[in-house]
């Protein structure tokens, strides 16, 4: 399947940044009433990086894409745009874009950040695909990057065991090759079902019925059972649609890479779809939930392995606070 436009996109090179700091389940259990059996269960994590005071969304961002435009054999001052997917930067003005480009010399590429939570980095690739395709652009970066650990209550211990911080970049270029790039792309969202994952800084963000919540104010509140079960219908719905759409068989596919929420999520989708295995990448036990970057990290990881070959097509797929979800087919 070819996509819209007479050109095509390449993922030129990917990059990744985590704090050095890494919070076992162990750890946890020395703060909260859990443990490692329960959150490995639960969830699949056994550890998460978490952000040092001179980490931050800026900083992380920042070094991953000097990798990925390293790899990527890509000057900053070539690029036409930075995304920053995020939804916990220090300063909402200017953009972590703005500041991120200044770092490493991009000059005036256009520079923005993109809430769309855990979906926002396949957002920014969607966008970037479809800006080179139609020759708006050339050269994209694509930061997907989070602090979340910062946002979270450590005492609250049905959020602090999933959060983890990181960073991923993928830099994308033009390709003449319609073929090459994202041949079929979703992007959706339901805002009647905001409440179930969001961010209170003061009295008035917080939505009716939810005063008595005991989860102090600047802190996540996660209603975690709905969005489980909206996940799991929604990664087989988005996976089914990308095959269906591009008329590709299961095995046709070299990877599924799917956003790292929990891997009985993921998990459910393996066994729902038939999917095998060993082509569905999971690394959520090493960095937990990193949010908008664990896209980009499992594609680097990946890139890195050298098990991402040249023609054979990828389906990434993610769901996000919001509620957002979206999906990539990708001919690398
Ligand atoms: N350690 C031990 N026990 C815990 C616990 C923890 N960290 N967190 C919750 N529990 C307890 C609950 O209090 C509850 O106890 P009870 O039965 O005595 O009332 C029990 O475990 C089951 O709680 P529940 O919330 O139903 O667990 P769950 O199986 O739904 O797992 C999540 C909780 C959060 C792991 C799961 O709902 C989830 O992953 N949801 C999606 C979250 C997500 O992806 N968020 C990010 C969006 S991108």
């Amino acid at each position: 399947m070819t996509a819209p436009f007479g050109r095509g996109t390449r993922i030129a090179g990917t990059g990744r940044a985590l704090p050095a700091e890494v919070v076992t389940n162990a750890d946890l259990e020395k703060i909260v009433d859990t443990s490692d059996e329960w959150i490995v269960q639960r969830t699949g994590i056994r550890a998460r990086h978490r952000a040092a005071e001179a980490d931050t969304v800026f900083s992380l961002g920042r070094d991953a894409l000097l990798k990925a435009l390293d790899r990527a054999g890509v000057r900053a001052d070539q690029l036409d745009m930075i995304i920053v997917a995020t939804v916990s930067g220090e300063m909402l003005c200017p953009s972590t874009a703005a500041r991120i480009s200044e770092a490493v010399g991009a000059g005036e590429a256009a520079v923005f950040d993109l809430a769309a939570a855990c979906s926002g980095f396949l957002y920014g690739l969607n966008l970037a695909d479809t800006m080179i395709r139609c020759g708006r652009a050339e050269r994209v970066a694509i930061i997907g990057v989070e602090v979340l650990t910062r946002l979270v209550d450590w005492n609250d211990r049905t959020v602090s065991i999933i959060f983890g911080d990181g960073a991923g970049a993928a830099v994308v270029v033009a390709d003449p090759d319609p073929r090459k790039g994202c041949v079929h792309q979703t992007m959706h969202g339901d805002g009647r079902m905001w409440r179930t994952l969001y961010h209170p800084k003061c009295d008035r963000d917080v939505p009716a019925g939810d005063e008595a919540n005991p989860i102090r104010l600047g802190h996540l509140r996660m209603h975690g059972r709905e969005i489980y079960k909206f996940a799991v219908t929604r990664f087989q719905e988005a996976i089914q649609d990308a095959l269906d759409r591009t008329g590709l068989k299961v095995g046709d596919v070299q990877q599924y890479i799917c956003h790292q929420s929990n891997q009985r999520i993921i998990e459910s989708a393996v066994e729902k779809l038939k999917l095998p295995p060993e082509r569905v990448y999971v690394n959520i036990d090493r960095y937990g939930n990193t949010s908008a970057a664990s896209i980009p990290i499992c594609l680097d990881e990946l890139y890195e392995a050298g098990r991402i070959e040249a023609g054979k097509p990828i389906i990434l797929v993610a769901f996000g606070a919001g509620v957002t979800w979206a999906s990539c087919v990708w001919n690398p």
